[in-house]
């Protein structure tokens, strides 16, 4: 049932009546009554206010819609205001839609608002993000400018994976007898993960490393996709997450409560900062000596078709197949995405995790 004015529903019992959640009609009405209650509460009047939920049911069909057109949310809610006369509700409401936007700190979307981590993941990402062979030296040199790191490569050379005789102590050792393409990855993850955790988002880290050792494994059932550039890919795409959560204090209140209620993280992200963590993410990584298709492929993987690249495509794919919901579902998405990656969904189905050493690392930490 779609909510409507004439019906004087009230929010609460709307949202406590929705029983199935797996119903896209029921999605719908929580995600309705979430914005219902949210700009009540920023605009002080009741949720019984007539064109509330008009107004709102309007703006959700038109964020579902933009899986076939995009439109940035203030052309959404210009359009939303033309519609007044017609719909019954006042127009005036809709400038309370724009009253819960907050753009985000310059300073948060140029990374600089995160932990001190980052600026040591930085300098790792700009000696080791590029994708080539890397010599052990190499490696060992950036490793033992990081003990997090250092450690995290001795963890993995030592654990039962890679048994050996003797232990071993230092970095150098460790790396080459995991092998420098499996050694990266250990550093790459390991530096990336005290940013994650310092800010107490260890499932969304938990997530990221789940993404990279999929993307590594369905990489290899596709020519377009590099399985380095795959695993990369998994680490970083949701990048931008984690600045939203650096976000100030108020709007990311109204954030959560929006994505607690039933919107879809992406969902919050357009009403609140005006832009999804992907795009966040890409300004971010941007300044991380990433290449222009890494960047793209992240800024793009909640509005895959905004992007011709494959990379997009695919890690669009893999955030479907993590089951997170963290945007509305799309079939049509889905299947545009699969013939752009060259993949079938039952080649996602068939994909295991085949990336041990990420695997260990996960399990030591
Ligand atoms: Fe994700
Ligand atoms: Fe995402």
């Amino acid at each position: 049932m779609v909510p409507n004015v004439s019906m004087a529903v009230d929010v609460r019992t709307l949202e406590v009546a929705q029983g199935n959640q797996d119903s896209g009609a029921s999605a719908h009405c929580r995600r309705v009554a979430a914005l219902a209650m949210e700009l009540s509460r920023v605009a002080g009047f009741p949720s019984s206010t007539p064109g509330l939920l008009r107004l709102c049911n309007l703006v959700d069909q038109q964020f579902e819609s933009l899986q076939f057109e995009y439109k940035d949310t203030d052309s959404i809610l210009d359009e939303i205001r033309e519609f007044a006369p017609f719909e019954g509700f006042d127009a005036a409401l809709v400038e309370h839609f724009r009253g819960l936007r907050s753009r985000l700190p310059e300073q948060i979307r140029r990374g600089e608002g995160l932990p001190v981590e980052a600026g040591t993941a930085r300098q790792i990402f700009g000696a080791l993000g590029q994708e080539r062979e890397y010599e052990v030296h190499e490696l060992a040199a950036v490793a033992v400018k990081d003990p997090v790191v250092a450690a995290s490569l001795i963890r993995v050379a030592n654990s039962s994976l890679y048994s050996a005789a003797s232990r071993f102590a230092g970095a150098g050792p460790a790396i080459a007898y995991i092998g420098t393409v499996e050694a990266r990855k250990v550093m790459l993850a390991a530096v990336l993960r005290p940013l994650f955790t310092s800010a107490g988002l260890m499932r969304l880290w938990n997530h990221s490393v789940s993404a990279a050792q999929f993307c590594s494994a369905l990489a290899a059932k596709t020519e377009r996709v590099a399985e380095d550039e795959g695993l990369m890919l998994g680490l970083i795409h949701d990048f931008g997450s984690l600045a939203v959560h650096f976000a100030p204090r108020e709007s990311r209140d109204a954030y959560t409560r929006l994505v607690e209620r039933g919107c879809p993280v992406t969902y919050g992200e357009r009403l609140i900062f005006g832009c999804d963590h992907g795009e966040i993410g890409a300004e971010i990584l941007s300044n991380w000596n990433f290449s222009d298709e890494m960047i793209e492929a992240v800024r793009f993987h909640h509005q895959p078709e905004r992007s011709e690249g494959p990379l997009t495509a695919f890690i669009y794919l893999v955030e479907f197949w993590s089951g997170l919901d963290e945007d509305l579902p799309s079939f049509h998405r889905v299947e545009e995405c699969l013939r752009r990656a060259g993949l079938t969904l039952e080649a996602l189905a068939q994909t295991g995790t085949r990336n041990s050493a990420l695997k260990t690392l996960r399990s030591l930490t």
